[in-house]
């Protein structure tokens, strides 16, 4: 599949991952509508990117407007053949001091946002005879540490929801990604901390001085796993290691992950010490 020509909507397109899904299809050559419940942040990602590209306000959770959207782009062009399902929020720090509103508000963002853009684009997908969903999902969909086990709950609803539909949708030669990256320089990596937390810490490990992949880099690898139709692309390379050890040791994986908590309650303790 060439990207020329084809029409797209990308949602959480404001920022981050979103913004540089957006770059990629232009410089692909496809017609993008990048979205975002943060109206001039859409803007800002799409202004610069020429006729191609569009700006929309979109809020993921509102399920009328996510299928007004994707009605908006069909009716304009004749098709929609690529849904972006990658509006995403996440909560870190221990579960215990997350509300019932922020355990509500993680699953209508990362799960129901997921599903309108499911339930808007897949049908007409079947009826126009293809197109492909891409859903951002993440590395907690695969793997499961505390201190974002509301974000891992989410990201394993989206693994599995993309993976089945996606043996169902070859028939109608719809495609379906599931995008599963670890650590992304985005601005979400320092968002959504309870209690101390620390998200670059967490997210990279502890390890401060290594980089996170960037997400250019991740919506360009995003392009070719649509063209080459895979059903998962796990970035950066480094994390397919901890992938397979989850997969193949899930007993020494919980292990692991119970240390890696404590390591982060030592590391959050000891940053409220220096802050005080
Ligand atoms: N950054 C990472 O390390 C990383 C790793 C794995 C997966 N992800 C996933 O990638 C996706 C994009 O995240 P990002 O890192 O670019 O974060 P980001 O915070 O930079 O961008 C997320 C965007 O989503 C928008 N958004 C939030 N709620 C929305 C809603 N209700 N409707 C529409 N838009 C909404 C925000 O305004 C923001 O512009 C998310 O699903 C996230 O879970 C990120």
């Amino acid at each position: 599949m060439g990207f020329a020509g084809k029409h797209a909507l990308v949602t959480g397109a404001g920022s981050g991952i979103g913004a540089a899904l957006c770059r990629a299809l232009v410089e692909a050559g496809a017609d993008v509508v990048c979205t975002d419940i943060d109206g001039d942040a859409a803007e800002r990602t799409a202004s610069p990117l020429g006729e191609r590209a569009r700006a929309a306000r979109l809020d993921v959770t509102d399920a009328a407007a996510v299928q007004a959207a994707v009605d908006d782009v069909v009716d304009r062009t004749g098709r929609l053949d690529l849904m972006f399902n990658n509006a995403g929020i996440v909560w870190g720090g221990d579960s215990e001091l997350l509300t019932l509103d922020q355990w509500n508000a993680i699953i209508d963002v990362n799960i129901r946002g997921v599903v309108h853009g499911v339930n808007a684009a897949y049908p007409r997908m079947i009826r126009q005879g293809g197109g492909h969903i891409v859903n951002t999902a993440s590395m907690a969909g695969l793997t499961a540490a505390g201190q974002i086990t509301s974000y891992v709950m989410t990201k394993h609803a989206i693994v599995g929801l993309s993976l089945a539909l996606r043996s169902e949708a070859a028939a109608h030669g719809v495609g379906v990604l599931a995008v599963c990256p670890s650590a992304i320089e985005t601005p979400l990596l320092d968002k959504g901390a309870i209690g101390g937390f620390d998200g670059r810490n967490y997210f990279l490990q502890g390890a401060s001085a290594k980089a996170a992949y960037p997400a250019d880099r991740l919506a360009r690898d995003t392009l070719k796993a649509v063209e080459r139709n895979k059903a998962l692309l796990v970035r950066p390379r480094s994390a397919h290691a901890q992938w397979l050890f989850a997969r193949l040791a899930p007993g020494l994986m919980q292990r692991a992950s119970i240390r890696f908590i404590a390591s982060q309650r030592s590391h959050q303790a000891r940053a409220r010490t220096n802050t005080v």
